[in-house]
């Protein structure tokens, strides 16, 4: 389906050459270069993207620390609120075209980039809220004598933010919202696989009056752009998300100045079904929790873990879900689940297909690339394996794809001993109608969000973070805000 016949206008934004956001101007590369923006639907190229070097990025963090150093520093609590809810204000006016440029640009159906925005809004007023967190605490006579204690905060200075391209409206404002609500400045590089909103908001913060250089945002690849910008002296803390193997060279990269640093990572959630779950609920919410976003979410639900009571009922019932999923161009309303983002994880996601069987899994539905119509674009059917054991390769590492690995399980014993034995802790799910059940499980489970009865919801006042590999710092919630701060504390003697 063309953009034509789905009935919407393409965005004007859409097309052409794009910049480089240094300093407050609109720049080319130094080198000129510049490479595609696809659409993931139809393999068209949407745009060409300014491919950014290391003298880019060095002039993006001098910018940075140039507008750390000026004017925004003098901004008020109340003046950076008051940007944030401007910006606010402009990104609800421009909702849809943001909906749709994401979609275009990352392939995840108009049903769920449209469904994020309440969650969007809601993150960027989270942040507006919190403008007042760089405040003064004091204390008086905690110490004997006659002494006063300032307890200060203050912005950590330029942030280097590197997000991936599987919900990067989303991702940015991890980086955006604490940044502006703290007084830091930032180097956003968006995925060289969807960089487009990252632009598109870009425009949008400078109309809203962003001061120049307050974010700058450097299109690029990870190892040119990147890996320069994780390297860079002049970078005070970096904000990561991505894969645990470019998790680590990011953490191996700050130790250069010690920046402050935070990496999101991978996952391979358990989501446990419990013998008195309600399966009306807990089927779709399970399928689901794996297939949202074609399996391409840090928190995805992979491991589905199900008692052995129900387990034949449900892997019947999760399979004629499935088979109900609508895959497609996403610029159709109807449509479920989009195409995976690129040739490359097309191919990453059916090698573990491919894996899954060699292993003995078996697939109960799905497993095939989806060709006619959907050809050009990287289209994969949901996908069901049963009888899978823990150690399969398709239940130990992370696929990000539409993949679910079903297996049994007995007691509650079991299912916690399963759902800890992995090298990740992101997330986990419990369906049960067991109060009990579900407050053990919730305690027991190695893993940093726990959904009861639901899956994939999130509070941006609460926020989310990682055990083990799946990395640290939290993402979201008071505690971020506070790590771009720098804690400062000041003894005075009154004599
Ligand atoms: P990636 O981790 O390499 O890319 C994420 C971001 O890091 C992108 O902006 C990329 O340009 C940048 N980057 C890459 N190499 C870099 C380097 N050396 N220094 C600094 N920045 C660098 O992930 P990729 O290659 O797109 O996907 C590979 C796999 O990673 C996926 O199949 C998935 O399993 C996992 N992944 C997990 C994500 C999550 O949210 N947990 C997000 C994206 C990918
Ligand atoms: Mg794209």
């Amino acid at each position: 389906m063309s953009i034509a016949t789905s009935g919407l206008e393409m965005p004007a934004f859409v097309g052409g050459t794009k910049r480089l956001l240094i300093g407050g101007e609109w720049v080319q590369a130094a080198s000129g270069k510049a490479f595609d923006a696809v659409n993931p639907a139809t393999g068209e190229v949407l745009a060409r993207l300014a491919q950014a070097e290391a003298v880019d990025v060095d002039r993006a963090v001098a910018a940075a620390r140039k507008a750390f150093e000026g004017p925004w520093s003098q901004w008020s609590h109340s003046d950076r609120q008051r940007l944030l809810i401007r910006i606010h204000d402009l990104v609800e006016k421009h909702f849809d075209e943001l909906s749709l440029i994401e979609t275009l640009d990352m392939g995840a159906p108009l049903m769920r980039t449209r469904g994020l925005k309440s969650f969007l809004l809601q993150q960027i007023l989270f942040y507006a809220s919190q403008t007042a967190s760089c405040s003064v605490q004091t204390s008086a006579n905690a110490l004997p004598g006659n002494f006063s204690t300032l307890k200060i905060k203050a912005p950590v200075g330029v942030v280097a933010g590197i997000i991936p391209w599987n919900g990067p409206l989303m991702s940015q404002w991890w980086i955006l919202g604490a940044t502006l609500a703290t007084g830091c400045t930032a180097v956003l590089k968006p995925a060289e696989d969807a960089s487009l909103t990252a632009l598109r908001m870009a425009e949008l913060l400078l109309e809203a009056g962003l001061p120049p250089g307050v974010i700058n945002v450097v299109t690029g690849f990870g190892t040119e752009a990147g890996s320069a910008l994780a390297d860079h002296p002049g970078v005070d803390r970096i904000a990561f998300t991505g894969s645990p193997e470019t998790g680590r060279k990011i953490v191996q990269a700050s130790s250069g100045n010690f920046k402050r640093v935070s990496v999101e990572l991978g996952g391979k959630s358990p989501d446990i079904v419990f013998d008195d779950a309600d399966l009306d609920k807990a089927v779709p919410g399970v399928a689901m929790g794996v297939f949202t976003n074609t399996g391409q979410i840090c928190a995805a639900g992979t491991r589905v873990l199900v008692q052995r009571r129900i387990y034949d009922e449900f892997v019947e019932r999760m399979t004629v879900f499935s088979r109900s999923l609508k895959i497609g161009n996403g610029l159709d309303p109807q449509v479920n689940l989009g195409p995976v983002i690129s040739q490359r994880q097309l191919e990453r996601v059916m090698r573990y297909v491919d894996i899954g069987g060699q292993e003995g899994a078996e697939l109960a539905h799905g497993g095939r690339r989806l060709g006619g119509e959907l050809a050009s674009g990287y289209f994969i059917e949901p996908t069901v394996f049963t009888g899978v054991h823990n150690e399969m390769t398709i239940a130990r590492e992370e696929i990000f794809g539409p993949v679910a690995a079903v297996m049994p399980f007995d007691t509650f014993d079991d299912a916690l001993r399963i759902a800890n034995d992995t090298n990740y802790g992101l997330a986990g799910g419990i369906w049960t109608q067991n109060l009990s059940t579900a407050h053990r499980m919730s305690r027991g489970i190695q893993a940093g969000t726990i959904w009861v009865n639901c899956y994939g919801v999130l509070d941006p006042q609460v926020g989310f973070g990682g055990y083990k590999l799946s990395g640290y710092g939290w993402k979201g919630g008071a505690e971020q805000v506070d790590s771009y701060l720098y804690q400062k504390a000041v003894y005075m003697n009154l004599g």
